[in-house]
């Protein structure tokens, strides 16, 4: 999603180069890592104390199937967690695997604030234990064209909504990622305004499609698919669903949102996924899924009708 004319954009940001962990990139990845972590004076051992590191691959117990899920094929886990789109650590898909293998995504806290009854700073794993934990296999869709079927486990982000006891005046919900120079080596270049960003409108807030995510395949969300707590809208191009969520804030009005600040007539604050709003720069027609070579249309709202009704009337052309 870097600015670039199209010109300048190789097939390889378009097109995955391939379906297996591509290990010289990986060794670069980790390379970089040290490099950074020797540039911002923090030892390794301190990036990797293991009571401290994210306990992806631990499975997670009694998870829920949901009635959501899609029967598609699941795109294979290598796939999911070795192509990413992660600034925070590198504008390189295939970088964030290795590059965010020791974030630290404990203790960690989420301050939920705002335009509500109940303002508080919770420990992730009180707000995991919140409900729950449901098994959701959901069509994920990046503006850039590629797609996943991922089976993401959580819970509807409406049930910490309810918690957090709004006031009438909210409106809008924004979301705010983890700011940390000495971990995420990609917050010290100018590439996006940092911290990363996300807003949603109440209503598809409280949609329940709307999924506050810990986890996928079964076990805890590994760093590069945006550990301890993100979120994942179906119905929205991938870049609304942001990851390692720190804050959770209710507004009165529209919050801003990393990549409309970034590239405002090419990413706008709803970004559905609409096949018939072609970005300035590519049509959104069609995608392909990581794994496939063929190309697939895409859906109206990446499939999922039942949110149409919250746009009723909305001319999506004018709001993209
Ligand atoms: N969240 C943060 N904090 N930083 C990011 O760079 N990238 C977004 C989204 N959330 C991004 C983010 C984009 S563009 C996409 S497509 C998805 O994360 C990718 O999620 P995945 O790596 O789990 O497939």
């Amino acid at each position: 999603m870097l600015i670039k004319k199209a010109a300048d954009i190789p097939s390889s940001e378009i097109t995955p180069k391939g379906l297996y962990l591509n290990r010289r990139k990986f060794v670069a990845g980790t390379a970089l890592a040290s490099a950074a972590a020797v540039a911002a004076g923090v030892g390794l051992h301190e990036m990797a104390s293991p009571s401290s590191v994210a306990q992806a691959n631990t499975k997670i117990d009694n998870i829920q199937k949901s009635p959501f899920s899609t029967s598609e094929t699941i795109t294979p886990y290598k796939d999911v967690t070795n192509y990413n789109n992660y600034y925070e650590f590198s504008s390189d898909k295939y970088e964030p695997a290795g590059l965010a293998k020791n974030f630290k995504t404990r203790p960690w806290t989420v301050t939920i604030d705002g335009q509500i009854k109940k303002k508080q700073v919770l420990d992730v794993d009180t707000i995991i234990k919140m409900a729950t934990p449901e098994e959701r296999v959901y069509r994920h869709r990046c503006v850039e064209g590629w797609s996943i079927v991922v089976p993401w486990v959580g819970f509807s982000l409406s049930e910490l909504i309810k918690r957090a006891d709004p006031l009438p005046k909210a409106k809008f919900v924004e979301f705010s990622t983890l700011m940390d120079l000495r971990q995420m080596p990609g917050q010290r270049s100018r590439v996006l305004e940092w911290p990363y960003v996300e807003g949603l409108r109440m209503d598809e807030a409280m949609h329940p499609l709307a999924l506050l995510c810990f986890g996928m395949y079964g076990e805890v969300l590994p760093n590069q698919d945006g550990a301890p707590l993100r979120m994942v809208i179906p119905w929205k191009y991938g870049f609304k669903s942001i990851k390692a969520i720190v804050r959770v804030h209710f507004t009165d009005s529209q919050p801003s949102n990393t990549w409309n600040i970034s590239a405002p007539s090419e990413y706008g604050f709803y970004s559905n996924v609409n096949p018939h709003v072609d970005h300035p720069r590519w049509s959104q027609a069609t995608e392909r899924r990581l794994g496939e070579f063929r190309k697939r249309p895409t859906l109206m709202f990446n499939g999922y009708d039942q949110v149409a009704s919250l746009y009723s009337g909305m001319d999506l052309k004018k709001n993209f």
